[in-house]
């Protein structure tokens, strides 16, 4: 691996792990509950992560430039809520755009099983022959659209997998009950987990992600579970010792309790 590219990962994984604050929802459903003001939102967490993952547009409007917090840009989008079909996404953003706004990594949904299956992945191959010339990763986002009901382990080892194969540096993907340790040991890259929809308690996203991070997950990019939770530094800090610190979810929690 060249230095560049290990320098880049190493930046986004301090000793391995990683924290990414994803703020990029608005790409395709609008002013999302929290993030009317993403700015605003992230500036009190930005201590407690390692990387924030938006999309241009938010990285210029609503982030100063004047921070050393490594970026992870989302490049692809084009689609809406209310349009036809989540899946059908392009790449957005180029790679001189990339550079100019000095992201550390790129990140592109791939939606397997999709009718849009070929043209994601076709996506993520294209972003990885451009990104590695400059030592630029690129992370996989797999997307279940709607369709949330896919979250289960033999369709995410599926996806983990096709996008490591086609070159993803790192692959998103979901956390799910059952064999998890399948989807990371089937995937010859580093695995983080997506938060999805809020949980009902703070027990129960502390308890996933220190599951998720025994079974192998080298750590999380969990938005809403954290700023739209009433408590989002305390959320924060919580999530950050199950990542570096190993605790477990519930001294996590303990942790949460003391900072609310
Ligand atoms: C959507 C994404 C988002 O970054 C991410 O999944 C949203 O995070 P959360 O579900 O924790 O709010 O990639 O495809």
């Amino acid at each position: 691996m060249d230095w560049g590219m290990k320098n880049r990962l190493s930046q986004l994984m301090p000793n391995g792990r990683c924290f990414f604050m994803p703020i990029d929802h608005g790409y395709f459903q609008g002013p999302t509950t929290g993030l009317e003001k993403p700015g605003e939102t992230v500036k009190p967490l930005l201590p407690y992560i390692d990387a924030l993952f938006c999309t241009r547009g938010v990285l210029r409007s609503a982030i100063n430039p004047v921070t050393s917090k490594p970026i992870v840009l989302r490049v692809s989008g084009c689609t809406s809520m209310v349009g036809k079909d989540l899946a059908n996404e392009e790449v957005t953003t180029s790679v001189d755009e990339i550079l100019r706004l000095n992201a550390s990594a790129v990140g592109v949904s791939v939606f397997i099983g999709s009718d849009y299956e070929k043209e994601t992945l076709r996506n993520l191959s294209k972003l990885v022959n451009e990104c590695e010339d400059y030592g630029i990763p690129v992370m996989a986002v797999t997307a279940v659209g709607k369709e949330m009901d896919k979250r289960e382990a033999r369709y995410l080892a599926l996806c983990c997998r096709i996008a490591a194969e086609l070159g993803a540096r790192v692959v998103k993907t979901y956390w799910c009950e059952k064999d998890f340790e399948k989807v990371v040991n089937g995937c010859p890259v580093p695995v983080i987990m997506a938060g999805g929809p809020k949980c009902n308690t703070e027990l129960e996203v502390l308890e996933f992600v220190a599951d998720g991070m025994k079974k192998g997950a080298v750590g999380i990019n969990l938005g809403r579970n954290v700023w739209q939770n009433p408590h989002p530094v305390a959320m924060a800090k919580a999530l950050r010792s199950i990542v570096h610190e190993n605790r477990t979810a519930k001294e996590a929690y303990d942790l949460f309790k003391e900072f609310e």
